[in-house]
């Protein structure tokens, strides 16, 4: 019998996934869709980086298994600059680095919930959050923040949440799938918070960092108050264009480094040299291509901003950083066009892969189904086709 394990059978497939298939199939139909779905940068990793990678190939010495956590060098560079740019205390020995910032949320997950432990998860959420919560067998707890205050749950929220089964908190900023940047006095507040319960580890996804148009990022794990509680999450598909490379990494207390050293030497050992080497290059050599990306985005945010306020009836707000926004469409629920009524927002998207040729996701994915998500990391060109044909779509619907 294909009997699946409850773990995986109750999991659910991520919802981006699943529509960017659609939209495939579509795409092989010949038919013009516009993806704003999928988390991904559209430029091609910077050539100094593959340069990089190439010489590693060529150096003829990278081949066999890499240390767990990561060769030592590149630990110690991350270490620098955690230190550098995020004001965090650390050295290489806080260091573990993953195939993926996905990886990396996956071994803290693993390494220190319980079944039973309640993990708060600010909401919208990206949607591995729950996945990953859901297979160690924790309780995901969504604290959902207020589009009026661009979604971002507040330190009061987080403290009426706590109970004596919170064992983490996870919450990405720059946010995806929101863009909402957590500012420090917003910090400040939630570290107050956490610093009261020492035994709720933070989870700080800042995997967006260099794409943050509000000037500053804060790091949580940078006060003082709570640098014993904080896991910080990084890696180098957004910022460094980078997803199929595969690198992410945790700066963490030493016995949460530790205990994910020894989870990942279970499940993948270390992650892959050639990627290792070629990181190390983009995080030693100059940023500019990366500060470069993060003009096209914030150009491009402003495009979409002003395009996305010429339909009705959306409620917006602005982005400050990563690559989303993420309108409240609940207006349009219960119209209809040719017969075809939307009911909600898994229907509305589904509803403009159709009619718009435009695949976006469903706020449902990342708990918040008044919402749909849109991707803007595509050219500018696509931005305005694509935001025309949901603005002709969107008229059609009829109350
Ligand atoms: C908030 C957030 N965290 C982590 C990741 C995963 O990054 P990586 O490609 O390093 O696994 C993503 C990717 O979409 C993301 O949006």
């Amino acid at each position: 019998m294909n009997k699946l394990s409850d773990r995986i059978a109750g999991l659910a497939e991520s919802a981006t996934i699943a529509m960017a298939q659609k939209a495939r199939e579509y795409k092989e139909k010949g038919i013009n869709i516009i993806s704003l779905s999928l988390g991904e940068p559209d430029f091609s990793t910077p050539k100094h980086i593959a340069e990089g990678a190439k010489a590693a190939i060529d150096e003829g010495k990278w081949f066999d298994y890499s240390p767990v956590p990561g060769y030592g060098d590149l630990r110690k560079a991350l270490a620098e600059k955690l230190q550098r740019e995020n004001n965090i205390k650390c050295t290489e020995n806080n260091i573990v680095v993953s195939t993926g910032a996905k990886q990396s949320i996956a071994n803290v997950m693993y390494s220190i919930v319980n079944p039973g432990d309640e993990v708060i998860i600010f909401s919208p959420y990206w949607v591995s959050y729950q996945a990953v919560v859901q297979l160690t067998e924790g309780i995901p707890v969504e604290v959902k923040g207020d589009i009026s205050n661009n979604f971002k749950t507040t330190a009061e929220q987080l403290e009426a949440a706590i109970t004596d089964k919170t064992r983490a908190i996870i919450y990405s900023s720059p946010s995806n799938p929101t863009g909402a940047v957590w500012s420090r006095e917003e910090l400040a507040a939630i570290a107050k918070v956490l610093a009261k319960h020492k035994n709720i580890i933070a989870i700080a996804d800042e995997i967006y960092e260099y794409i943050n148009f509000v000037g500053e990022h804060v790091s949580l794990g940078s006060f003082p108050e709570v640098a014993d509680q904080v896991v910080t999450v990084n890696g180098f598909s957004k910022g460094h264009a980078m997803t199929g490379w595969r690198i992410g990494y945790i700066c963490a207390p030493e016995w949460i480094a530790k205990a994910c050293t020894k989870y990942q030497g279970q499940i993948t050992s270390g992650t892959n040299s050639i990627a290792q080497r070629a990181a190390l290059v983009a995080i030693t050599a100059d940023q500019e291509p990366t500060r470069k990306m993060k003009e096209a985005y914030l150009r491009r945010r402003n495009l979409v901003l002003d395009l996305l306020n010429e339909i009705p009836d959306i409620k917006n707000y602005t982005p400050s950083g990563a690559f989303y926004f993420f309108p409240d469409v609940s207006a349009y629920f219960g119209r209809s066009s040719e017969g075809r009524t939307v009911n909600n927002a898994d229907e509305l998207a589904m509803y403009l892969l159709d009619v718009a040729h435009v695949s976006v996701v469903t706020g449902s994915a990342f708990g918040a189904p008044e919402c749909i998500r849109l991707s803007y990391a595509a050219s500018d060109e696509d931005l305005k086709e694509a935001l025309k044909r949901i603005k002709d779509a969107l008229a059609k619907l009829k109350k």
